[in-house]
């Protein structure tokens, strides 16, 4: 059996022994992801999900543009939130996320945001951190206004979802103005 940590949120790092958890978390709320994830529909199986799992673990092990992690409340897995497009050139990256229907509406990526700006601009040594929601991601885009993201304006057709096009608000969180909201 896998032991999730016991803490309320927690980051876990990436393994393919939860492949079939990760998987049925998918499967179950596929309808609400699929919206604004365009990698849903490709995740068909617990293979498919093992196949990441193992992808994102190698990432981390080769220092890859992208950090990942599982998130666990409470010794359930939740979702996952990543930090991608990391330029070590210009010490940016983009943060990224999802939770399984049920975990929404309780706070719980706000926390795992949290821990994950301390990670990206602690350990990863980031100067900037974005997010680019749509602008119909009412969720998302509250996630990043409670964390203190600054908008910093809209992509045009940023987003190409489902043959469809939308556009997409930018925000940032730069090093500094992280230490001095923790
Ligand atoms: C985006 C997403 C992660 C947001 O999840 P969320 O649960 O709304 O976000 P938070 O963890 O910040 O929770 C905030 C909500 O929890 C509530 N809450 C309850 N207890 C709380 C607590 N102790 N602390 C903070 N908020 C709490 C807040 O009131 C808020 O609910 P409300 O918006 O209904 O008022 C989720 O909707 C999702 O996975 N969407 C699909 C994938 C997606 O769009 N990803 C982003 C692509 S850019």
């Amino acid at each position: 059996m896998i032991v999730i940590a016991q803490k309320r949120v927690a980051l876990l790092p990436p393994d393919v022994a939860y492949a079939e958890r990760l998987f049925a978390l998918i499967d179950d709320s596929r309808e609400t992801l699929r919206t604004w994830l365009p990698w849903v529909d490709a995740a068909r199986s617990a293979e498919d999900s093992r196949q990441f799992l193992a992808g994102v673990a190698e990432g981390a092990r080769s220092g890859s543009a992208c950090a990942s992690w599982l998130i666990g409340l409470d010794g359930e897995l939740a979702g996952c939130i990543d930090i991608h497009g990391i330029s070590k050139l210009h010490r940016s990256g983009f943060l990224g996320y999802w939770l399984a229907d049920r975990f929404v509406g309780r706070g719980v990526m706000g926390e795992a945001a949290a821990q994950a700006l301390d990670a990206g601009f602690g350990a990863l040594e980031l100067n900037r951190i974005a997010i680019l929601a749509g602008v119909e991601n009412v969720r998302s885009r509250a996630v990043a206004e409670r964390l203190g993201f600054i908008r910093e304006g809209a992509q045009r057709e940023g987003l190409h979802l489902h043959g469809r096009y939308h556009d997409a608000c930018q925000y940032s969180m730069l090093a500094g103005e992280w230490r001095a909201r923790r």
